[in-house]
């Protein structure tokens, strides 16, 4: 039953353990450097996450970062998971149960150089969102910066009625059931009304793919994504509206893809785009044009644009790392407009600059360095990092300094997560102090480090024997093996591509 503090919010079930690097203040310096706006002017900053959930991003950045990191979540299942994580971290993050509107009353709150919120906007009432904006008024600073992501239109405008069967299924039926069998009945009920071939699903289209995406997904994230009372998806610039308040200003995207028209436009949307010339009515249309279902926004209080030889100088000097093996690279990427063929006469002798001494990051003046001999340009480099950095495979980092400082607090976090993996994959990201964000560990990996740390001899036995006392099976081509010995066959190769493709890069990044 949910209770009374939960104002409609769905409290049944716990949320996911998800980390989003777009609430890390390094990934947003580097968003907004790109664009051309100047970043709050400290590696120490003064940082506040709302509605942290299981609280793994807050937990990572404070960890991986220098400064005064303070959280929230009403939910107090999720403070204490959040509050248990930064005490071993010893982090010093200040996470409470508070709600949005109890954080209005703090008075032990510093002015922060960042607020951010992720999965939050679109599902609280109108009133927690005047809340969060009157929270960014009193407490964020002249030059600081909101994060804020949620849904909006154009995209989300098919499957809203979906939404909506969902909830009201939800609503004339038996709630006293676990979270997770209303969310499968409501799933169920969907899909028998599909099959009945309502007109609805030959005007929506996608509608049925996506019923059948969201029954792979898991049950906590479906009742949180979907069956809340409240569910406001918005236009771009409704949420430009909202922010004035706080003086806010719309400043970039935080999603690097997003940067470059070449992955996500054709030259007629670009030419039509160039007609606008509000540069918020601009950015509402270009929603348009990539059928925009889910933005992560970046906003500063009193943004200040950089003279082009400012910015310049801050990209050069920004650290970028190559956080996957060079392998996992691939030169054709999924975009709004399609399959998009990277150029790798360009793309490969950066990645190649990237991972030489073992990932070892490197400033973007160390990379034209390496380039000097070609003819890539350095516009064409900075297109390739924000591009790489979009998809996940390079990630920008912070000053050496910040990197030592913050080793300690990172280790320990990730031994915790580590330990916590002994019984289950919840977490599968781990604190790089050179980042200053997570990087994903995932769970065999885990195991792996664990063991080493353990000074166990033998790895791969010990991931097995920890797989086997957890009743986990082992999968190999989608299939489950079904001996000992073929588990720890597979382990042992797995063990071997771990230490050949990943440990490097883990080791730079100061995980390993
Ligand atoms: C969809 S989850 C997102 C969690 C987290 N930001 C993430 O992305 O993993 C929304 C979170 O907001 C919290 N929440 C909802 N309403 C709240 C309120 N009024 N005050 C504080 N937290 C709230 C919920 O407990 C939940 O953890």
């Amino acid at each position: 039953m949910s209770e009374q503090w939960s104002e409609g919010y769905f409290t049944d079930v716990a949320y996911t353990y998800g980390y989003y690097r777009e609430l890390s203040p390094v990934f947003q310096r580097f968003c907004l450097v790109v664009n051309g706006i100047a970043p709050p002017d400290t590696e120490q900053p003064a940082y506040c996450e709302l509605g942290f959930g299981q609280g793994v991003s807050i937990n990572i950045h404070a960890a991986a970062g220098s400064g005064k990191f303070v959280g929230n979540d009403f939910n107090p299942e999720h403070a204490a998971y959040a509050a248990g994580l930064a005490s071993k971290a010893g982090s010093g993050a200040l996470l409470t149960d508070d709600s949005f509107e109890q954080m209005l009353g703090r008075t032990d709150l510093p002015q922060f150089d960042y607020i951010g919120l992720h999965g939050i906007w679109s599902w609280v009432s109108k009133e927690n969102q005047k809340f969060i904006v009157e929270f960014a008024q009193r407490k964020l600073k002249p030059g600081g910066v909101l994060y804020v992501s949620y849904n909006c239109f154009p995209g989300w405008a098919p499957y809203i009625p979906l939404r909506q069967a969902f909830a009201l299924h939800d609503r004339h039926t038996d709630r006293s059931k676990p979270a997770a069998d209303r969310v499968n009945a409501a799933l169920e009920f969907t899909e028998k009304m599909f099959a009945a071939k309502p007109r609805y699903i030959q005007t929506a289209a996608g509608v049925q793919d996506r019923l059948v995406k969201l029954k792979e997904q898991s049950r906590n994230y479906l009742a949180h994504e979907y069956f809340n009372r409240e569910w406001n998806t918005m236009y771009f610039t409704d949420v430009v509206d909202a922010m004035v308040p706080a003086k806010l200003n719309y400043a970039a995207s935080c999603n690097p893809v997003d940067f470059v028209d070449a992955v996500n436009l054709t030259a007629e949307q670009v030419d039509f785009l160039k007609t606008i010339d509000n540069p918020v009515f601009r950015e509402q249309i270009r929603d348009y044009m990539v059928n925009q279902q889910f933005r992560k926004d970046l906003y500063v209080r009193g943004a200040r644009k950089l003279k082009r030889g400012e910015r310049t100088d801050l990209l050069l000097d920004m650290r970028f790392a190559l956080v996957v093996p060079v392998e996992s690279v691939a030169y054709k990427v999924k975009m709004s407009m399609g399959e998009v063929q990277l150029r790798e006469d360009i793309y490969k002798p950066v990645v190649e600059a990237l991972a030489t001494g073992n990932h070892q990051p490197k400033t973007l003046r160390q990379i034209v360095t390496a380039l000097a001999a070609t003819t890539i340009s350095l516009d064409a480099i900075v297109q390739a990092v924000v591009v790489l950095a979009g998809n996940g495979w390079v990630s920008p980092c912070q000053s050496e300094a910040a990197a030592k400082a913050a080793k300690p607090a990172c280790d320990k976090l990730n031994a915790e997560i580590a330990e916590q993996n002994l019984y289950s994959a919840e977490v599968a990201v781990w604190a790089s102090p050179v980042t200053g964000g997570a990087v994903t560990v995932q769970r065999f990996s885990q195991l792996f480090m664990l063991a080493r740390w353990r000074k166990h001899t033998d790895p791969a036995l010990f991931a097995a024997e920890v797989l086997r006392a957890n009743g986990e099976m082992v999968l190999k081509d989608g299939k489950a093996l079904q001996t000992a010995e073929e588990n720890l066959a597979h382990l042992r190769e797995q063990y071997e591509s771990f230490v050949a493709k990943h440990l490097p890069a883990l080791k730079s990044l100061g995980v390993a």
